[in-house]
């Protein structure tokens, strides 16, 4: 991607901003405290450290004022798809010195609790940032909520939309598998994913479980279109991002208009854990929770085939929709 003026301009103004984030404090009682006496209140030895702090309410209201802080609503939504790769993704555009991230689910627009505490709240939510950097939530819930699309407009009818999804099958046995370990941790038993997964009746694919419904992506993406144009959607191909996330990361960039700042350096791959996990400087690195990258139990070679002859026509229509194709079966 070239850069153009107004990334350019970004650029800068983030080194200006990197440069002023090292707060000076002049420590009382001192003979004679004045700027050359002044240390520094506390060595941020990244460039996220005086927003961690914040995060975890450390920091001082002077200090959200020294450094002109606001709590921006999103201007980008991680929607979906559960078991997509949402964690991922969000942690690592997160690595975009112009992106903050809100780290937990906030689950306002698909909550009506939550929902009815109104946009304050949410803005309450989320982390502190620079003015000019955006700020991404997720909560995967979205995509599969028949409110959500329309209580999103209503907030911001030009929000950038965010979908990353993995081939449909192994969505769903990954979904199964999110629900039988939660089972498990509470010693009660749980059905095998065939027998929930097929209608034993029919011997059909089981539309009325969730983990199957959850995959038909087509039509869940129907109903957000009815609000906002595709054009405001950019999807991201979850596989890809497990073997290969930078190209994918580069292409969400893009999206959102931001100068390419994601590189290899960022991204390594652990063989312990068997996938990327993130660089943010040479000292600092991190790899997702165990609870991402479980491993699926074996399903029954002819279920898999009769869910990927299900999905098959579905997929074909989401690809149409959204002007991209995936190498699912
Ligand atoms: P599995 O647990 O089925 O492997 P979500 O965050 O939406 O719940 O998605 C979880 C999925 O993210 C995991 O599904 C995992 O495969 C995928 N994932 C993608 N990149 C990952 C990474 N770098 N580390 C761990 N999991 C990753």
């Amino acid at each position: 991607m070239v850069v153009g003026v107004p990334e350019l301009g970004l650029l800068l103004e983030w080194q200006t901003i990197k440069l002023q984030l090292q707060p000076i404090c002049p420590i009382e009682g001192r003979s004679g405290s004045h700027i050359s006496e002044q240390i520094p209140l506390r060595t941020l030895q990244f460039q996220r450290g005086l927003l961690h702090e914040l995060r975890k309410g450390n920091a001082m209201m002077e200090q959200i004022r020294l450094h002109n802080l606001v709590q921006q609503l999103p201007q980008a939504i991680i929607i979906g798809v559960r078991k997509g790769g949402t964690r991922a993704l969000l942690e690592m555009l997160n690595l975009h010195p112009a992106v903050v991230k809100a780290s937990q689910e906030v689950h306002f627009f698909d909550n009506d609790p939550n929902y009815a505490k109104g946009i304050e709240w949410y803005r309450g939510k989320m982390p502190f940032s620079h003015p000019h950097q955006i700020t991404i939530e997720k909560s995967p819930a979205y995509f599969i909520t028949e409110e959500v699309p329309e209580r999103i407009f209503k907030m911001n009818s030009s929000i950038k939309l965010l979908l990353i999804v993995r081939e449909p099958t192994t969505r769903a046995v990954s979904d199964y598998t999110q629900v039988l370990e939660g089972k498990e941790r509470k010693n009660k038993t749980y059905y095998k994913f065939e027998k929930l997964a097929i209608d034993p009746n029919t011997c059909e694919v089981n539309t009325k479980y969730k983990a199957v419904r959850t995959s038909i992506y087509t039509k869940h993406l129907e109903k957000w279109l009815k609000y906002f144009p595709v054009e405001q959607f950019h999807v991201v191909d979850g596989d890809r991002l497990i073997t290969d996330p930078l190209p994918e990361l580069q292409l969400v960039e893009q999206f959102l208009n931001l100068p390419p700042r994601i590189s290899q350096f960022n991204l390594y791959f652990n063989a312990t854990r068997g996938f990327y996990c993130l660089r943010f400087n040479i000292v600092f690195n991190k790899c997702l929770a165990g609870s991402k990258g479980r491993i699926h139990p074996d399903v029954d070679p002819s279920v898999v085939t009769k869910l990927r002859k299900f999905f098959h026509p579905f997929n074909q229509k989401f690809y149409q929709i959204i002007g991209r194709t995936f190498n699912w079966p």
